[in-house]
């Protein structure tokens, strides 16, 4: 059996840090060795030569469990960038165009194949994405999961109106799909299944139905949806269902809240909706540079958490504009300033890493660099252009050079990543 030994400045965290000087909340190794067999973690500690391991020194880099993104659209990697005024006006005039294009196969699979160098480049490990309604995307998505031997989640959207005839599928149509897509790829290599309802607007009650059928007969799969990401959207949903007592009622009525459902924005929710996602155990995902792209508004992350709702964060690309969750947490950062929330570097980064696998209910398999978990590792480098290198020189402790990896960091501070024990990112083509 083949061993390596990564050697660095090891940080993994063990809890939720509670304020900035809660040094129990993390394990922080100076120079630290990571054993890794067989693609999984078999021991963290001071480093110690070992002449029968392959020792590779990232010193004096950091290595941190690979980032793990909650919330984005593989199939809008071509349409990210795209010039609107807000949410509906974005999904009519652009994305609902851009999806039908996963119709081919061919398409799926070149696009597949360029997000997925994209979460490496950027250190994004694992993920859960939407595809689109065609099943040929969710093919192209895990097939390339699988190939890069990752851990991914996704599921393709089902929306049965209120987007071209072209993009929609029926409610029986998109239950057998997602059935037979469930059964294909749930478990298969690293492969995770979310039955995906888009959102209420794009749903008929007749497909809630059908997804409140698949969530009762699958309770191994994850559930996805979009819940109070903008005003006009809340009021066109209540429209369409007068009887729920609010949006996030919607999903309640339909059996689709619980601990594996996955709920992207959730800015706006009134003081019900945020105990009932805390009663159900359902996620609510912040995604901090589509909100201010979209100018959808403003995650209120400490209302939430004092109602005890488990929360994630995620890029939301291509509503989000950048693949980044080093500028994720920066623009997460200025949105909770803006709402006199202060979010210290040490909660980011948690947030980024375990945070996000405890979401995703995956503590143990991935979000630290603990034993037993898979050695899905980021190495970053908080020096990586001239002006970081140039605030860099007056940085002394580790809280400050996480926060100038998120302030100032991209695609360039990350210098390498491992997929379950492989190098990844130096070994993309193209670099
Ligand atoms: N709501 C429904 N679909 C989408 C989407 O693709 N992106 C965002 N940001 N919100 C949505
Ligand atoms: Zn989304």
């Amino acid at each position: 059996m083949s061993r390596t030994i990564l050697r660095g400045r090891v940080l993994t965290f063990i809890s939720e840090p509670q304020a900035i000087d809660d040094v129990a909340s993390y394990r922080y190794l100076e120079d630290g060795a990571i054993t890794i067999e067989d693609g999984k973690i078999v021991a963290v500690s001071d480093f110690v030569a070992d002449d029968l391991a392959e020792v590779i020194d990232h010193r004096p880099h950091l290595i941190l469990p690979g980032f793990i993104d909650m919330h984005l659209h593989y199939v809008q990697s071509q349409m990210i960038a795209s010039y609107a005024g807000s949410l509906l006006e974005w999904l009519n005039t652009y994305t609902f165009h851009e999806e039908q294009k996963f119709s081919h196969q061919g398409h799926s699979e070149s696009v597949a194949s360029a997000f997925y160098d994209e979460l490496i480049r950027n250190g994004t490990t694992s993920a859960v994405a939407y595809c689109s309604s065609s099943p040929r995307s969710v093919d192209a998505y895990f097939g390339e999961a699988e190939k890069r031997n990752m851990l991914m989640i996704g599921g393709k959207v089902m929306m049965d109106r209120n987007a071209p005839e072209a993009l929609c599928d029926t409610a029986q149509s998109g239950y057998d799909d997602t059935k037979a897509l469930i059964a294909r790829w749930h478990g298969r290599a690293r492969g995770l299944y979310a039955i995906s309802p888009r959102f209420a607007i794009t749903s008929t009650p007749a497909q809630m139905e059908a997804a409140q059928t698949l969530v009762a007969e699958h309770p191994e799969a994850y559930v996805q949806t979009h819940l109070s990401e903008n005003d006009a959207e809340i009021s066109f949903s209540m429209e369409l269902y007068p009887n729920s007592p609010d949006y996030t009622g919607i999903y309640e009525d339909y059996g689709l809240l619980g601990p594996k459902t996955i709920l992207g924005h959730c800015i706006h929710l009134n003081h019900r909706e945020a105990h009932v996602l805390a009663d159900t155990g359902s996620v609510a995902v912040f995604c901090p540079t589509s909100n201010l792209f979209l100018g959808s508004g403003l995650f209120d992350r400490e209302r939430l958490i004092k109602a005890g709702v488990r929360i994630g964060l995620a890029t939301d690309v291509g509503g989000g504009t950048s693949y980044s969750m080093l500028r994720t947490l920066d623009e997460g950062y200025k949105v909770l300033q803006l709402r006199g929330q202060r979010l210290n570097p040490f909660a980011s980064f948690y947030m980024a890493t375990l945070g996000n696998a405890r979401s995703l209910s995956l503590e143990g398999t991935i979000g630290a660099i603990a034993p037993g978990n898979a050695a899905d590792l980021v190495v970053l480098n908080a020096g990586a252009t001239p002006a970081m290198a140039l605030r860099m020189a007056t940085v002394t402790t580790l809280m400050e050079e996480l926060f100038l990896l998120q302030t100032l960091g991209d695609d360039r501070s990350i210098a390498e990543v491992y997929v379950a024990g492989a190098r990844a990112k130096s070994t993309l083509g193209g670099l």
